[in-house]
Formats: structure tokens, C-alpha cells, sequence
């Protein structure tokens, strides 16, 4: 879920990951690492949500969780361009990163397959 299309007060219990979380700069987490590598941010603006949100997408599709373009909702679902951008799609950056984000999350997904 992204944090500016909810209210924290209707999380109230609930267990919430923010990027704050997610690993530390002398001990990135894979995805960080992956940005950093692929250059998958310029000003950084957006970096923190598309991180959260790349760990999530690559989550979901392991989960095999279908989306909006997902064909065959029998089928395993794979690591697509289509999937990946699909679920990046709230995601915006305004230095049009979006190609090297897309490497980057490919690559954290293959190497976790
Ligand atoms: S890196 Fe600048 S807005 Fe995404």
C-alpha cells in the first residue's frame, strides 16, 4: 500500500515496513545494492518509495499474486518487464529513472529465483 493513499490512524496494530527497515548503509539490502549498481536513482527524490515498493513487487509475484496484466491466472507468474512496470505504476519519478529501476528489480529477482 502506498503511505500517501492511506492514513496511519486506519493502520492502528497493523504491522508496518517502511525504508527506515530496510537495511543500513554500511550493510544495504539487496535492492538497495541493486539501485545503487544499476544506477537506479538520479536526485533520489523518489528512491525510498520505489525501493519498499520493488521488495513488494518482487514479493507478490513470488507469491504468485496476480495483476492487471497478468494473462493466465493459472499459470506461475514470472518476472516480466510488463509484471515488474504493472506494479511500479504509482511509483513516479520524476527524473525518469524508470529503465534502470526496472534492471535493478530484475536483477534482485533473478538472483533470489
Ligand atoms: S530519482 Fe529523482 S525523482 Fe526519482
Amino acid at each position: 500500500m502506498l503511505s500517501c493513499l492511506t492514513l496511519a490512524v486506519m493502520h492502528d496494530g497493523d504491522e508496518v515496513h517502511t525504508i527506515e527497515g530496510i537495511g543500513l548503509p554500511g550493510n544495504l539490502d539487496a535492492m538497495q545494492r541493486a539501485f545503487v549498481d544499476n544506477d537506479g536513482f538520479k536526485c533520489g527524490y523518489c528512491t525510498p518509495g520505489q525501493v519498499a515498493s520493488a521488495k513488494a513487487v518482487v514479493e507478490e509475484i513470488r507469491a504468485n499474486i496476480p495483476s492487471q496484466v497478468t494473462g493466465d491466472l493459472t499459470a506461475t507468474i514470472a518476472f516480466t518487464e510488463a509484471e515488474i512496470r504493472e506494479r511500479m505504476s504509482g511509483n513516479i519519478c520524476r527524473c525518469g529513472a524508470y529503465a534502470n529501476i526496472l534492471a535493478a528489480i530484475t536483477e534482485v529477482a533473478e538472483q533470489q529465483t
